[in-house]
């Protein structure tokens, strides 16, 4: 039967890496299911949808306005499927146990401590449970920082070149996800990487990429004190993005299962 509820086809960048979540879930009728950082509802409708009405799912989110968007988006539909304001690190130990947990471009917002809030989260998994999280790992858009880096080298720009280092060097990892789950004790532990090219223009195409000015550039913006610098400094970058296309970006999906019988 074909969905009411399928992964949006015009997202570049959520659809791609729940793509990549659902092809690692293993989902059956009826589950309970915790999704993190739910944001507009990717991929927490298509789950509701897959556990149906003896199911349910718990979509969290930090951001007031995000969870009323969906609640908005949601009206009537599947009540089962229940939207919530919510941090991921710190969850209620009031909340239930979840068969289920996903959370899509989700496992880079688990700063400062991401091992603490990946343990936290783990305590919400029934015996037998399993966790499934994206994010672009460590490698994404490698291409464009080594670039930006050249350039801060070349205008002396020592300042902005070491806070360039410190946001470079605090990126998750596949194999940090890797090891963290099995040191929590999880079993069947996978973690996959699949490339996804972003494509771009040069100038505004590139300054104002919906997915790119939503969160990497404003990176790059954030390494200058001197914004009118950052404005100069992005404009001449913007113009030489050839010399940093393909950009590509590391789809990561970490999955595990706690030991027991669901
Ligand atoms: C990149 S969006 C992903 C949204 C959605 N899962 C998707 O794939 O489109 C990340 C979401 O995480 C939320 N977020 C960031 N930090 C969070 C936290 N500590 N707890 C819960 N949600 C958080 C943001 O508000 C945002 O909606």
């Amino acid at each position: 039967m074909a969905s009411s509820w399928p992964l949006p086809e015009n997202d570049p960048w959520s659809t791609p890496f729940a793509q990549l979540l659902m092809h690692h879930l293993e989902l059956q009728p009826g589950d309970t299911v915790l999704d993190i950082a739910a944001g507009g509802g990717v991929p927490a409708f298509h789950l509701a949808e897959q556990v149906g009405p003896n199911g349910k799912v718990l979509a969290v989110d930090i951001h007031q306005g995000q969870v009323v968007r969906s609640r908005s988006i949601q009206g009537q539909h599947m009540p089962w499927l229940q939207f919530e304001v919510g941090d991921m690190r710190v969850l209620p130990p009031t909340l239930p146990r979840f068969n289920r947990i996903t959370g899509n471009l989700s496992f880079m917002f688990f700063r400062p401590n991401r091992f603490e809030a990946l343990k936290n989260l783990v305590q919400f998994l029934k015996p037998g449970g399993q966790i499934v999280l994206t994010f672009p790992s460590l490698g994404t858009f490698d291409s464009l920082w080594v670039r930006v880096d050249e350039e801060m080298k070349q205008r002396n720009l020592l300042k902005e070149r070491g806070a360039l280092v410190e946001y470079l060097e605090e990126r998750p990892s596949a194999n940090q996800a890797k090891q963290w789950l099995e040191e929590l004790g999880l079993e069947r532990v996978e973690v996959t990487e699949w490339p996804l090219e972003i494509f771009t223009g040069p100038g505004r195409e590139f300054l104002e990429h919906p997915l790119l000015r939503g969160g990497f550039l404003d990176d790059i913006y954030e390494c200058f004190e001197d914004q009118s610098l950052a404005h100069e400094f992005m404009e001449d970058l913007s113009q030489d993005v050839g010399r940093f296309t393909p950009l590509l970006a590391q789809r990561c999906a970490m999955s595990g299962f706690l030991p027991g019988q669901k």
